[in-house]
């Protein structure tokens, strides 16, 4: 049988190329959204993939999206807390609005979609979960304060959740991606970019099918004595 696989943000980015390459992989797979309608009914029509719109930073929300999938499908056994935000700003101009923001998004909604599939994962003796942290929680980012809290809240995390999660078959990790071709990269100021790409080995941003792989592998059957590690995969930017 088919497994489920929750990706959350997985309709644009690194998210969309997750979700096509875990369908590659034989699961079932549910791509999450928060906002942008017309990105995911785009992405549906063309993958074929389910889309569900819900707010990973809101309990309810996510507790009613995952009950919907579970009468559906089944248990989630493979999740992928893949949804984040930016709000970029040095410490001086940054609000509270933007701390919360960001830090209620990109760990919150991990901490919500491990807790309401966690139970499910034990009672199939089998769950893989693959959080996607950054670079910027491991070496810190200029006017990212809030982001790389939150992202390196995640890889810490991933470690206390995989040593509960070993004795029920549960592997828990972290991928931490460097600088991604995506929307979101491509935000920053192109003097910025600039330069980040010039300090990046391999030369070039990511693409996230780079990404994508990594989660595979990770959540594969056979991956089942790999647990608590992050996966850098950025280039050789950051080697930690
Ligand atoms: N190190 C040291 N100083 C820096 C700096 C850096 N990395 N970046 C900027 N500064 C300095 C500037 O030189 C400037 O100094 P002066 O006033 O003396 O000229 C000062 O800081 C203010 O810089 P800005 O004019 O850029 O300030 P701003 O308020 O307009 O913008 C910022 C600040 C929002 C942080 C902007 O620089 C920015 O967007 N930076 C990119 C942040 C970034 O990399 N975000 C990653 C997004 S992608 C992502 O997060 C995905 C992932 O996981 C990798």
């Amino acid at each position: 049988m088919s497994r489920v696989a929750l990706v959350t943000g997985g309709t644009r980015g690194i998210g969309a190329e997750i979700s096509r390459e875990l369908k590659t992989a034989g699961r079932t797979v549910i791509a999450s959204y928060a906002g942008n309608d017309a990105a995911a009914q785009a992405f549906h029509e063309e993958t074929g993939i389910r889309v569900m719109k819900f707010d990973v930073a809101d309990f309810k929300q996510c507790e009613t999206a995952v009950q919907q999938i579970t009468a559906e499908f089944g248990p989630i056994t493979v999740l992928v807390n893949n949804a984040g935000i930016t709000r970029d700003a040095t410490l001086a101009k940054m609000t509270r609005e933007m701390w919360d923001a960001v830090v209620d998004t990109n760990l919150g909604g991990c901490f919500n979609l491990c807790k309401l599939t966690f139970d499910g994962m034990r009672t199939e003796k089998f769950g893989r979960i693959v959080n996607i942290g950054s670079i910027n929680g491991q070496a810190g980012q200029y006017g990212q304060v809030n982001y790389a809290a939150a992202k390196s809240g995640i890889h810490g995390f991933t470690k206390a959740l995989a040593q509960e999660g070993a004795r029920f078959g549960i592997t828990v990790n972290a991928i931490a991606p460097g600088y991604v071709d995506t929307d979101m990269v491509r935000a920053v100021p192109a003097d910025v970019l600039q330069k980040i790409i010039a300090r990046i080995p391999m030369g070039r941003l990511g693409h996230a099918d780079d990404i994508a792989r990594g989660v595979v592998f990770l959540t594969a059957d056979e991956a089942d004595f790999i647990t608590g590690s992050t996966l850098s995969i950025n280039g050789g930017q950051h080697m930690y």
